[in-house]
Protein backbone atom coordinates (compact mmCIF):
# COMPACT_ATOMS: atom_id res chain seq x y z
CA UNK A 1 0.00 0.00 0.00
CA UNK A 2 1.58 3.05 -1.02
CA UNK A 3 1.03 6.77 1.23
CA UNK A 4 -0.35 9.51 -0.51
CA UNK A 5 0.47 12.62 1.01
CA UNK A 6 -2.85 14.32 1.87
CA UNK A 7 -2.27 17.58 3.62
CA UNK A 8 -0.11 19.05 0.52
CA UNK A 9 3.25 18.33 2.98
CA UNK A 10 4.21 14.86 2.32
CA UNK A 11 2.28 13.54 5.48
CA UNK A 12 -1.02 11.89 5.90
CA UNK A 13 -2.46 10.80 9.37
CA UNK A 14 -3.82 7.08 10.00
CA UNK A 15 -5.65 6.59 14.04
CA UNK A 16 -2.45 8.62 16.08
CA UNK A 17 -0.10 7.77 13.36
CA UNK A 18 1.53 10.39 11.30
CA UNK A 19 3.07 8.80 7.35
CA UNK A 20 5.06 10.60 5.02
CA UNK A 21 4.43 10.34 1.71
CA UNK A 22 5.34 7.51 -0.37
CA UNK A 23 5.61 4.70 2.83
CA UNK A 24 5.11 1.76 1.96
CA UNK A 25 2.27 0.34 4.67
CA UNK A 26 1.91 -3.11 5.29
CA UNK A 27 -1.65 -4.57 6.85
CA UNK A 28 -1.18 -8.21 8.61
CA UNK A 29 -4.48 -9.81 8.63
CA UNK A 30 -3.12 -12.07 11.50
CA UNK A 31 -2.51 -9.45 13.98
CA UNK A 32 -6.07 -7.74 12.32
CA UNK A 33 -7.75 -10.97 13.06
CA UNK A 34 -6.74 -11.44 16.95
CA UNK A 35 -7.23 -8.14 17.97
CA UNK A 36 -8.94 -8.64 21.36
CA UNK A 37 -11.14 -5.79 21.12
CA UNK A 38 -12.81 -7.05 18.02
CA UNK A 39 -12.33 -10.67 18.67
CA UNK A 40 -12.36 -11.32 22.84
CA UNK A 41 -10.39 -14.36 23.46
CA UNK A 42 -8.96 -14.45 20.05
CA UNK A 43 -7.14 -17.90 20.23
CA UNK A 44 -10.47 -19.38 21.31
CA UNK A 45 -12.01 -21.87 18.62
CA UNK A 46 -15.47 -20.27 18.79
CA UNK A 47 -17.29 -21.03 15.46
CA UNK A 48 -20.07 -18.79 16.96
CA UNK A 49 -18.41 -15.20 16.34
CA UNK A 50 -19.02 -15.68 12.36
CA UNK A 51 -22.91 -16.14 12.82
CA UNK A 52 -24.58 -13.88 10.70
CA UNK A 53 -25.93 -11.07 13.41
CA UNK A 54 -22.72 -11.27 14.84
CA UNK A 55 -20.21 -10.52 11.84
CA UNK A 56 -23.07 -7.74 10.86
CA UNK A 57 -21.64 -6.13 14.72
CA UNK A 58 -18.05 -6.32 13.18
CA UNK A 59 -16.29 -3.04 11.98
CA UNK A 60 -15.88 -3.31 8.12
CA UNK A 61 -12.41 -4.38 7.17
CA UNK A 62 -11.74 -5.87 10.90
CA UNK A 63 -11.92 -9.31 9.02
CA UNK A 64 -10.47 -10.04 5.60
CA UNK A 65 -9.51 -13.20 5.14
CA UNK A 66 -9.77 -12.77 1.11
CA UNK A 67 -8.25 -9.30 1.11
CA UNK A 68 -10.48 -6.27 0.36
CA UNK A 69 -10.60 -3.65 -1.95
CA UNK A 70 -10.21 -3.28 -6.24
CA UNK A 71 -7.91 -6.74 -5.21
CA UNK A 72 -10.13 -8.76 -3.09
CA UNK A 73 -9.66 -12.65 -3.97
CA UNK A 74 -12.21 -13.62 -6.99
CA UNK A 75 -12.47 -16.72 -5.74
CA UNK A 76 -13.97 -15.77 -2.36
CA UNK A 77 -17.83 -17.58 -2.72
CA UNK A 78 -16.30 -20.62 -4.32
CA UNK A 79 -14.00 -20.87 -1.84
CA UNK A 80 -16.11 -20.91 0.82
CA UNK A 81 -19.11 -22.51 -1.02
CA UNK A 82 -16.43 -25.74 -1.38
CA UNK A 83 -15.11 -25.92 2.00
CA UNK A 84 -18.46 -26.42 3.47
CA UNK A 85 -19.34 -28.94 0.75
CA UNK A 86 -16.10 -30.91 2.01
CA UNK A 87 -16.21 -30.32 5.47
CA UNK A 88 -19.69 -31.47 5.66
CA UNK A 89 -19.31 -34.47 3.45
CA UNK A 90 -16.58 -35.78 5.17
CA UNK A 91 -17.85 -35.38 8.72
CA UNK A 92 -20.64 -37.33 7.82
CA UNK A 93 -18.81 -40.78 7.51
CA UNK A 94 -15.51 -39.95 9.26
CA UNK A 95 -14.53 -38.32 12.53
CA UNK A 96 -10.92 -36.82 12.21
CA UNK A 97 -8.52 -36.28 15.19
CA UNK A 98 -4.99 -35.24 15.70
CA UNK A 99 -2.35 -38.36 15.28
CA UNK A 100 -1.27 -38.45 19.05
CA UNK A 101 2.41 -37.30 18.50
CA UNK A 102 1.59 -34.69 16.30
CA UNK A 103 2.44 -31.02 17.04
CA UNK A 104 1.14 -27.97 15.47
CA UNK A 105 3.46 -25.21 14.74
CA UNK A 106 3.05 -22.46 12.69
CA UNK A 107 4.75 -21.90 9.37
CA UNK A 108 4.10 -18.29 8.31
CA UNK A 109 5.21 -17.52 5.08
CA UNK A 110 2.81 -15.49 2.69
CA UNK A 111 0.04 -17.67 3.88
CA UNK A 112 0.17 -20.22 7.35
CA UNK A 113 0.52 -23.71 7.17
CA UNK A 114 1.38 -26.72 9.87
CA UNK A 115 5.13 -26.88 10.08
CA UNK A 116 4.94 -30.44 10.03
CA UNK A 117 2.03 -31.37 8.24
CA UNK A 118 -1.12 -32.49 9.91
CA UNK A 119 -0.95 -36.21 10.45
CA UNK A 120 -4.71 -37.04 11.45
CA UNK A 121 -6.64 -40.30 12.10
CA UNK A 122 -9.65 -41.37 10.33
CA UNK A 123 -12.49 -42.97 11.96
CA UNK A 124 -15.43 -44.41 10.52
CA UNK A 125 -18.63 -42.95 12.26
CA UNK A 126 -21.08 -46.33 13.19
CA UNK A 127 -23.86 -46.02 10.89
CA UNK A 128 -25.90 -47.97 13.75
CA UNK A 129 -25.65 -48.33 17.19
CA UNK A 130 -24.62 -51.79 17.49
CA UNK A 131 -21.83 -51.44 14.92
CA UNK A 132 -18.17 -49.65 16.64
CA UNK A 133 -16.41 -47.38 14.98
CA UNK A 134 -13.56 -48.26 13.45
CA UNK A 135 -9.89 -47.28 12.49
CA UNK A 136 -9.95 -46.08 8.34
CA UNK A 137 -6.41 -44.62 7.87
CA UNK A 138 -4.25 -41.93 8.87
CA UNK A 139 -3.89 -39.34 6.98
CA UNK A 140 -0.71 -36.95 6.31
CA UNK A 141 -1.33 -33.10 5.25
C1 LIG B 1 -9.70 -20.22 1.41
C2 LIG B 1 -9.34 -19.92 0.17
C3 LIG B 1 -8.78 -18.61 -0.29
C4 LIG B 1 -8.27 -17.57 0.43
C5 LIG B 1 -8.11 -17.45 1.96
C6 LIG B 1 -7.86 -16.54 -0.53
C7 LIG B 1 -7.29 -15.32 -0.19
C8 LIG B 1 -6.90 -14.36 -1.10
C9 LIG B 1 -6.29 -13.10 -0.76
C10 LIG B 1 -5.96 -12.63 0.66
C11 LIG B 1 -6.05 -12.43 -1.91
C12 LIG B 1 -5.38 -11.06 -2.05
C13 LIG B 1 -6.44 -9.98 -1.98
C14 LIG B 1 -5.84 -8.59 -1.93
O1 LIG B 1 -4.78 -8.36 -2.57
O2 LIG B 1 -6.40 -7.74 -1.24
C15 LIG B 1 -6.51 -13.26 -3.00
C16 LIG B 1 -6.45 -12.93 -4.33
C17 LIG B 1 -6.88 -13.72 -5.36
N1 LIG B 1 -7.50 -14.95 -5.25
FE1 LIG B 1 -7.89 -15.93 -3.53
N2 LIG B 1 -8.17 -16.97 -1.79
C18 LIG B 1 -8.74 -18.21 -1.69
C19 LIG B 1 -9.21 -19.00 -2.74
C20 LIG B 1 -9.19 -18.66 -4.06
C21 LIG B 1 -9.76 -19.45 -5.14
C22 LIG B 1 -10.49 -20.79 -4.94
C23 LIG B 1 -9.52 -18.78 -6.30
C24 LIG B 1 -9.87 -19.12 -7.71
C25 LIG B 1 -10.80 -20.01 -8.03
C26 LIG B 1 -8.81 -17.55 -5.94
C27 LIG B 1 -8.40 -16.61 -6.84
C28 LIG B 1 -7.77 -15.42 -6.51
C29 LIG B 1 -7.29 -14.44 -7.49
C30 LIG B 1 -7.36 -14.57 -9.02
C31 LIG B 1 -6.74 -13.38 -6.76
C32 LIG B 1 -6.10 -12.10 -7.34
C33 LIG B 1 -7.17 -11.04 -7.49
C34 LIG B 1 -6.55 -9.73 -8.02
O3 LIG B 1 -5.40 -9.44 -7.71
O4 LIG B 1 -7.25 -9.02 -8.75
N3 LIG B 1 -8.64 -17.51 -4.58
N4 LIG B 1 -7.03 -14.44 -2.49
Amino acid sequence: MDADGADGHGTTTLGDYSIRQGADLMVAPYVLHRNPTIFPEPERFDPERFTAEREKELPRYAYIPFGAGPRVCIGNSFAMMEAQLIIATVAQRFRLRLAADQRVEMNAQITLSPLDGLRMVVEERARNSQRQPHLTAELAY
